[in-house]
C-alpha cells in the first residue's frame, strides 16, 4: 500500500485486515455507540480533516458502497519512503489522517530489481510474485553467491522446490557459476530435470553406505567396540605402534588419505598383533570395510567434474558418520580449490542440521570430530573471499550451528511452527521486523518470506 502525505509517499505492507460488525459491539447503554472503538464523532473528524479530496471521494466511496455498520480495519506496516524509485529509510511517521492507496504497480517494479542496500541488482533471478500483486519478485544472485543464503521452514513447506527452482535460474542466469549439491534424499538430480535443467550439465555421485573414518580416533573406537582394546588402547608398545599406524593412514583430507591407495580392510591388516587377535577382528568385519579406495577415486573425478551442477546423493547412506565425513572431505577440497582459483561455486547443504549442528543432533557430533561442522563454519566464514558461497537449508535453524546461521546474509523463510525455530529467527533475522516473522505459522506451502541482502525489503512472495 502507498501513504500519501503531501508530496511524500510511504510504501507498506498490509500484514492484517480486521472485519468487525459495529453493531455487534454496541453497548446498548452508551446509546448505540461502540465501547471498542472511538465515537462516531472521532471517525467524522477522519474524513472531514482538511480539504483533502482524496478522503471526500473515500467518504462517498464508503457510502455508495453502503456498507452499514461493517468496518474494515487493516494493519500496516511502513517499509521506507519512496523517493525517485528508490527506497529509503522512513525516519518520521506520516501525518494522522494521510490517505492510504493500493498500490500501483508499475510504481515498484523497478523497485523490486534493488537490492537491500538500494543498489540496482547485479543478477536479478526470478523467484515468483509479491503476495497480493502480481508483481515480480527478484532475488540478488549476486548478494546469494558472495553473502550466503539460508533457507528454512517446516517439513512440506516448500524449502527445497525453492531452491531447486532458484538453482535452475540460477544456471541460466549467470554462465559461469558451478554448483555442487549435498544432497540427503537424492532428490536434486530429478528435480532440476524438472525445473528445466539439461540432462548433459549435470554429475551425479551416488555415496556408497561404507564406512569412512577421517580421523584415526574412529577406528581405535570401532576396534574398541569389536572387543580387541589391547589392539589400541594403552601403552603397550604395540597400542602405541598401532594409533601411529593408523593416524599414518586415516586423515581428514583427500589428497592425504590412506583410502587412496588402500581400502580399510588393508589398513587393519596392517596393525601389529601377537594375541592373533588381528584375524578374529578381520573376520569379524562387514563388509562395509571395503570400497574406501573406489570411494574415494570417485569423490575426486566428480569433484573434478567439468559439468556445473555436481550433486553427491546421500540418499543411501544411513551410516552418520559417513554422511559428515565424507561431505566434510567434499567440503575442505571445495575450499581448498576456491582458495587456488577463485572460480565462482554455490556449495548447497540441504538438511544442514544432519551436517552442521549446533548440538549433536541425532547421531551428528557437534564436536571437534565432526569435519563437516568444521568445513561448513570455514566456508560460512571465509567462503566469500574466494567467491565460495553457500546455501543453507533445514527445517530445524534451532539445531544449526548458529555461527553459519549468522554468516547468512539472504534468508528465505516458509511455514514455521515450533517455537524453539521461531525464538532463533527473531534473534538472527535483523532484516526483518517482528510482524512479519509473526506471519511464519501461516504461511501456506510455496509461500515465503524473503529477506537480506539479495532483497530490496523483506517481502511475501508465491514461489513460482
Ligand atoms: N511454490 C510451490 N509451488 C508448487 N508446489 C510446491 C511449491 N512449494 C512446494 N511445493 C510442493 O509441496 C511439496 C513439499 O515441498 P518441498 O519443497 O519438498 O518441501 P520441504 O523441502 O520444505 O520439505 C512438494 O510436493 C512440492 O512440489
Ligand atoms: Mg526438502
Amino acid at each position: 500500500m502507498e501513504l500519501r502525505d503531501g508530496e511524500r509517499k510511504l510504501i507498506g505492507r498490509i500484514l492484517e485486515i480486521y472485519s468487525y460488525d459495529m453493531d455487534f459491539f454496541a453497548n446498548p447503554f452508551t446509546s448505540g455507540e461502540s465501547p471498542v472503538f472511538g465515537s462516531l464523532e472521532t471517525f467524522k473528524l477522519l474524513f472531514a480533516k482538511g480539504n483533502c479530496s482524496d478522503w471526500k471521494k473515500a467518504a462517498v466511496l464508503a457510502y455508495l458502497n453502503g456498507n452499514g455498520a461493517k468496518l474494515k480495519l487493516a494493519v500496516a506496516e511502513v517499509i521506507g519512503d519512496l523517493k525517485k524509485d528508490k527506497l529509503e529509510t522512513s525516519f518520521s511517521p506520516a501525518q494522522v489522517g494521510s490517505p492510504v492507496f493500493k498500490l500501483v504497480e508499475g510504481e515498484i517494479s523497478s523497485l523490486l530489481k534493488k537490492n537491500f542496500s538500494g543498489q540496482s541488482m547485479v543478477s536479478p533471478v526470478e523467484v515468483g510474485e509479491l503476495v497480493g500483486s502480481s508483481a515480480t519478485a527478484y532475488l540478488d544472485a549476486q548478494e546469494v553467491l558472495s553473502k550466503h543464503l539460508l533457507v528454512l521452514g517446516t517439513t512440506g513447506s516448500g524449502k527445497s522446490y525453492f531452491t531447486k527452482l532458484f538453482l535452475s535460474r540460477l544456471l541460466s542466469s549467470d554462465p559461469e557459476v558451478k554448483l555442487f549439491i549435498l544432497d540427503p534424499h537424492g532428490e536434486y538430480r530429478e528435480g532440476l530435470l524438472r525445473f528445466g535443467v539439461d540432462e548433459s550439465q549435470i554429475d551425479e555421485l551416488k555415496i556408497k553406505d561404507i564406512l569412512l573414518p577421517v580421523f584415526p580416533e574412529e577406528v581405535e573406537e570401532q576396534i574398541r567396540q569389536e572387543g580387541y582394546p589391547s589392539l589400541v588402547s594403552g601403552n603397550t608398545n604395540e597400542a602405541k605402534k598401532n594409533r601411529a599406524h593408523l593416524s599414518r593412514y586415516i586423515k581428514p583430507s583427500l589428497s592425504l588419505t590412506g583410502f587412496r591407495e588402500k581400502d580399510l580392510k588393508d589398513i587393519i591388516s596392517g596393525l601389529s598383533d601377537r594375541e592373533g587377535e588381528k584375524e578374529a577382528l578381520l573376520s569379524s568385519l562387514s563388509s562395509i570395510y571395503d570400497g574406501q579406495k573406489d570411494l574415494i577415486e570417485k569423490l575426486e573425478s566428480t569433484l573434478n567434474s567439468n559439468k556445473r551442477v555436481v550433486i553427491f546423493n546421500f540418499g543411501s547412506v544411513s551410516e552418520p558418520s559417513t554422511r559428515v565425513n565424507v561431505s566434510g572431505l567434499i567440503m575442505r577440497e571445495l575450499f581448498d580449490k576456491a582458495r587456488e582459483d577463485k572460480k565462482k561455486r554455490f556449495l548447497v547443504l540441504e538438511e544442514a542440521h544432519n551436517f552442521a549442528p549446533e548440538k549433536g543432533f541425532g547421531d551428528t557430533s557437534a564436536g571437534k570430530g565432526n569435519l563437516a561442522l568444521i568445513m561448513a563454519r570455514k566456508i560460512a566464514s571465509e567462503g566469500r573471499k574466494f567467491n565460495l558461497g553457500l546455501g543453507v537449508i533445514t527445517q530445524r535453524p534451532a539445531q544449526v550451528s548458529k555461527y553459519i546461521l549468522s554468516q547468512t546474509n539472504t534468508q528465505v523463510m516458509f511455514r514455521t511452527i515450533n517455537s524453539s525455530d521461531l525464538d532463533v529467527i527473531s534473534s538472527f533475522v535483523e532484516y526483518a521486523g517482528k510482524d512479519i516473522v509473526s506471519l511464519l505459522p501461516s504461511l501456506q506451502t510455496g509461500m515465503g518470506i524473503i529477506c537480506g541482502m539479495g532483497a530490496p525489503f523483506p517481502m511475501v512472495v508465491n514461489i513460482k
